[in-house]
């Protein structure tokens, strides 16, 4: 049982080049079906299968394959479906990628995004009806769909070439990876944080660096964005106090302050509305929390 580890239903289709096991009446983890034998499609759309597991070393493998899949649909959905379908396929992928085993969950997404680009070059208002449809009961996996989604805009806005579109996305996309390491109740609950659980929750920054950095195929700024989000350039953020911040650190944070107060509800603060938001955030902007070029940006995109 140690070494076995279960599946999602809602993935089984996905297994087929996979030994798949069960847990029989006595408790005994016995094999269903071998690496080759594929899966009934009728009694996977009657969903009669048992819970299926899978061995832990295969876990990898699958992840990357599954993250592959979710990509191929990604595309499929994007040049053939409505944005409903498409913010399902781009949260589809992020939880997987917050959930999976990190050591290989994160590498498909550099694909994600050049699907996700060629779309939204394609059709220029995917991205802000993107960022405005709620997820319901993922808060984690709908902020950084959304973070992605509005770093885009500020993208094409800024007209930057697309190699610094694509790192800027990555970033975005990445930049709360390390909530994945951390109990994700932290970041969904509507209450405000004790002491000690925002200490945890500060920890973030720091965990999602070190699972980052393992992936050759991420740039430093990736890393330093990952690591310094929530450093604001007066010294009065976390982990480090840091005041020299990388620019792509500071155009996420400042996104990602304005995506939490905009959409998010807490029992303490209501969700606000653009300007509402803005105004919070510009009040920082003058304690020269936030980089005010990026501010003015930042506002010029999203009301234009
Ligand atoms: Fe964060
Ligand atoms: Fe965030």
């Amino acid at each position: 049982m140690k070494d076995l580890i279960p599946i999602k239903k809602s993935h089984i289709r996905f297994y087929n080049d996979f030994p798949l096991y069960y847990i029989s009446k006595n408790g005994d983890p016995l094999l269903y079906k071998k690496k080759d034998k594929t899966l009934d499609r009728e009694m996977l759309d009657r969903n009669q299968y048992p819970r299926f597991f899978i061995k832990k070393e295969d876990e990898a493998k699958v992840v990357r394959q599954l993250q592959e899949v979710l990509n191929i649909k990604l595309a499929k959905v994007i040049s053939s479906q409505g944005v409903e379908a498409i913010r399902a396929a781009m949260c589809d992928i992020v939880e997987e990628a917050l959930s999976g085993p990190i050591d290989a969950s994160l590498s498909a997404l550099p694909e994600t995004i050049e699907i996700l680009l060629m779309g939204a070059r394609k059709n220029s208002g995917l991205l802000e009806s993107l960022a405005t449809i709620h997820t319901v009961g993922k808060k984690l996996v709908g902020h950084c769909v959304n973070v992605l989604s509005i770093t885009a805009q500020y993208c094409f806005f800024k007209n930057y070439p697309d190699d610094q579109v694509k790192e800027l996305c990555l970033c975005a996309l990445l930049h709360d990876v390390g909530l994945g390491k951390i109990d994700r109740k932290l970041f969904e609950s509507a209450e405000k944080l004790s002491d000690k659980e925002f200490s945890e929750y500060k920890t973030h920054p720091t965990q999602g660096y070190k699972e980052v950095m393992k992936y050759p195929m991420f740039s430093k700024t990736v890393e330093k964005t990952v690591l310094e989000h929530h450093e604001r350039l007066d010294g009065s953020g976390y982990p480090n106090k840091m005041t020299d911040i990388c620019f792509e650190a500071q155009v996420i944070g400042l996104i990602d302050s304005y995506e939490q107060l905009k959409y998010h509800e807490k029992k303490f603060r209501k969700a606000l509305k653009p300007f509402e938001a803005l105004q919070i955030i510009k009040a920082d902007v003058v304690k020269a929390k936030y980089n005010k070029k990026v501010f003015v940006d930042l506002c010029s995109c999203l009301i234009q």
